[in-house]
């Protein structure tokens, strides 16, 4: 099940995400914003973020406007390793190398049909493991010490 969020300004690229991944069958939470109205967009990060860090959901992923600050706020929930992507070639490789487990978007920064096809690079694609698990490690120690 993934988990889902945004701001005002992710709310219309959420919905479109909603419904591909109706399309695809693919099982969903949605932790909010439910309208257009003006709101805090860390909350839904933090809401997602633990959804995700607690195991309760599988991956996420996040939408305000231009997809940073949900990312910045979902990474300080630890276990999260939330990645901007606005490309296809970060997609698959925040995955295969970075084990990323939230997805972040700029609903005012790219187009629907480039999300959905980074949407789907992004949950189709496994991490490497290997020297790879390693890096991800060393990120959890910095959490740790930190
Ligand atoms: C909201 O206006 C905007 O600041 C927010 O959606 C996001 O872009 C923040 O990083």
């Amino acid at each position: 099940m993934i988990a889902l969020g945004s701001d005002h300004g992710g709310f219309e690229l959420k919905n479109e995400i909603m419904k591909y991944l109706d399309e695809k069958g693919i099982a969903y939470k949605d932790f909010g914003t439910y309208s257009k109205d003006s709101c805090d967009y860390p909350v839904y990060a933090e809401l997602v973020g633990k959804a995700v860090a607690s195991g309760e959901n599988e991956s996420g992923i996040l939408v305000c406007g231009t997809g940073i600050g949900v990312s910045i706020s979902a990474n300080k929930v630890k276990g999260v390793r939330a990645a901007l992507c606005h490309d296809c070639y970060s997609a698959e490789y925040t995955r295969r190398h970075n084990n990323a487990n939230i997805l972040a978007l700029g609903g005012r920064v790219i187009g629907v049909g480039h999300a959905l096809k980074i949407v789907d690079i992004f949950l189709n694609t496994e991490f490497e493991g290997g020297r790879h698990a390693r890096r991800v490690d060393i990120i959890s120690k910095i959490e740790e010490n930190n």
